[in-house]
């Protein structure tokens, strides 16, 4: 397992080396990987992994070696990327870190193990496991995912909140699109398990005035607003949305529920393939199936034809990035 350090990476080793992705009977060897001047800070994170003794944790390995940090991994997280800086515009961004996938792909392509499954968290996490995708031509296309699971837990505890009702006890929502503030979290399909029997969240809510403005903003915005709030962007619901991610993916989701993920898109619900684009999917034996079949009504359509239009347009640049 490998991925960058940093928030994020700081808030999910734990996570992993306790067993929260992969259940508590899989051993784990964590590889660290972040760039040269954080060498030391990284050597403190291992020092501090060894000391808190997690049973599963087999062996960390702490390197600013982008081979060492892929060799034989099975699964890729990947939280680092370039940050935006005061002055920098998200074109600067973004073509940096079209450069940093790039290198990526052709590490994690030539030293991971074959069938690797990667996880993109860094922003812009759809178009990052896009360019990872193609400059990784033989890693399966299925393997590489980007997280909207952050967003989709979003929205479950904002149903949770307005409901009062566990969290735990909502299901199906749906991020459609982009990690962005385009993406279209969706409540149409979702339910709310209560004593007697699932009820439709549109309906227990009874407000279609506060759930087609005011619910999909706050989620849309709910990054930014903890960017604010902590001069600094999610790291522990970004980590744990992660490990919710990889340990559906691999060990299945539950019958009749749902997960959001950034997937290559097949065409389903008319989405031009050739996108990283989040879909309602289902995980049995390691694989992830796109939900079918989903009525879709016009309020819906438009919003999921916005996000694809940001993402095209993403993917424009990022290609242009590359020439
Ligand atoms: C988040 O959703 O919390 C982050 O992707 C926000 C950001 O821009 O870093």
């Amino acid at each position: 397992m490998s991925w960058q350090q940093g928030q994020i990476g700081y808030a999910l080793a734990p996570m992993v080396a306790r067993g929260v992705m992969l259940g508590p009977d899989q051993p784990i060897i964590l590889h660290l990987l972040d760039i040269q001047p954080a060498a030391e800070v990284l050597n403190a994170v291992k020092m501090e992994l060894i000391d808190a003794a997690f049973p599963l944790l087999q062996g960390v390995i702490a390197t600013t070696d982008v081979v060492e940090a892929c060799m034989g991994v099975n699964i890729a997280i990947m939280v680092g990327g370039f940050p935006r800086k005061e002055g920098m515009e998200r074109k600067d961004v973004m073509s940096k870190n079209v450069e940093i996938y790039k290198a990526q792909a052709s590490a994690l392509e030539k030293h991971a193990v074959e069938n690797c499954k990667v996880l993109v968290v860094a922003n812009p996490a759809n178009t990052n496991a896009l360019i990872l995708k193609e400059f990784a031509p033989s890693i399966p296309e299925k393997n590489i995912t980007c997280l909207t699971r952050l967003d989709h837990n979003r929205a479950l505890a904002q149903i949770s909140e307005r409901l009062d009702v566990p969290v735990g006890d909502v299901k199906n929502v749906i991020i459609w699109g982009n990690h962005s503030s385009t993406q279209y979290p969706d409540v149409n399909h979702a339910t709310v398990t209560t004593g007697s029997g699932e009820k439709s969240v549109r309906q227990l809510v009874a407000d279609d005035q506060w759930l087609n403005n005011e619910f999909i903003t706050t989620v849309q915005q709910r990054g930014a607003a903890i960017i604010k709030a902590r001069k600094l962007s999610s790291a522990l619901s970004a980590a744990s949305a992660a490990c919710d991610h990889v340990h559906d993916w691999v060990l299945g989701t539950p019958k009749g529920t749902w997960v959001s993920m950034g997937v290559y898109s097949d065409g389903s619900y008319g989405i031009q393939p050739g996108l990283i684009y989040s879909f309602p999917v289902t995980c049995e034996k390691g694989e992830w199936s796109i939900v079918k079949g989903l009525k879709i009504e016009e309020f819906s359509r438009k919003k999921m034809d916005a996000t694809a239009k940001e993402l095209m347009d993403e993917k424009s640049f990022a290609y242009s990035c590359l020439k």
